[in-house]
């Protein structure tokens, strides 16, 4: 089990419940029947559904679904086991073979800018007549205050590493939640998209100090890498005098057919 992937989910779940749209998340919640089950798209830990389910009338039926058996087994204990299921599946080979239509619900949260175009397309023409809520998906490259003379070239390798394959063929990264808005319009559903972004600071001192550390070890590993150190440590600093801000672009989508 990946420890530092558990401990990253944990923070950024706090960045989410703060900053995700709760009229979409309610709106959702409206048009999601009481005998519908809801598949929650790479659940992780179910912070999702622990995010949702309190708004929904408690009697659904939750199927989590995640490739990742260790993440499942975390899970477990963190969600009521007569109400949900965790079901581990590759969806990126397994998305057809997920019911769909009347009857189902679909969400996902922090999961869509892995994604591919093919992907969407398969899953807005297997989906749309579902509602769905997809949320938290990356939007754009993070905003830093104050600004480094690095933050463009190491921009531009975040940007690479977003499009890289998580899996899925090349990722869409954060243009995925626009392009599959345009596939689910295309069906005729209503979609409506809200902005969700972190606003962070050194309240958010532990999450910051997270994606510090992955954006120099990840601009280290890609081709053509930048010497991040000097970044990474000017923004440690920075976070210390309680100086940095950070915007990190996200969007939320609701579709009802
Ligand atoms: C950034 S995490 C988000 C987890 C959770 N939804 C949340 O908001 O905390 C992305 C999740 O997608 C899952 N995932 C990635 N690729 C997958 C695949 N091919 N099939 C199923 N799940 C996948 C990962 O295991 C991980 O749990």
């Amino acid at each position: 089990m990946n420890e530092t992937l558990i401990r990253w989910l944990e923070e950024r779940e706090i960045a989410d419940v703060r900053s995700r749209n709760l009229e979409l998340a309610k709106a959702f919640a409206m048009v999601v029947k009481s005998t519908d089950q809801v598949f929650d798209l790479g659940c992780g830990t179910m912070s999702n559904f622990r995010y949702l389910d309190p708004l929904l009338s408690m009697n659904q039926n939750w199927i989590g679904v995640d490739h990742d058996p260790g993440m499942l087994r975390r899970s477990e204990p963190l969600v009521p086991r007569t109400r949900v299921q965790l079901r581990e599946m590759n969806l990126a080979t397994g998305v057809r073979t997920l019911p769909q239509g009347p009857g189902c619900a679909f969400t996902a949260s922090a999961f869509l800018d892995l994604v591919s175009k093919e992907w969407i397309d398969q899953f807005a023409a297997h989906c749309k007549d579902s509602p769905i809520l997809i949320a938290m998906s990356t939007a754009g490259q993070p905003e830093w205050s104050p600004i480094h003379e690095l933050d463009e070239p190491i921009r531009l390798r975040i940007k690479s590493h977003q499009n890289s394959d998580h899996g899925f063929g090349p990722s869409l990264g954060a243009d995925a939640a626009c392009y599959l808005v345009d596939q689910l319009r295309h069906y005729g559903c209503r979609v409506i998209v809200r902005e969700t972004n972190w606003i962070l600071d050194s309240r958010d001192g532990t999450l910051l100090s997270m994606m510090i550390d992955g954006i120099e070890r990840r601009v280290q590993s890609v081709q053509d890498p930048v010497d991040a150190q000097v970044w990474a440590d000017r923004r440690r600093l920075e976070l210390l005098k309680a100086e940095l801000r950070l915007t990190v672009r996200h969007l939320d989508l609701l579709s009802i057919p």
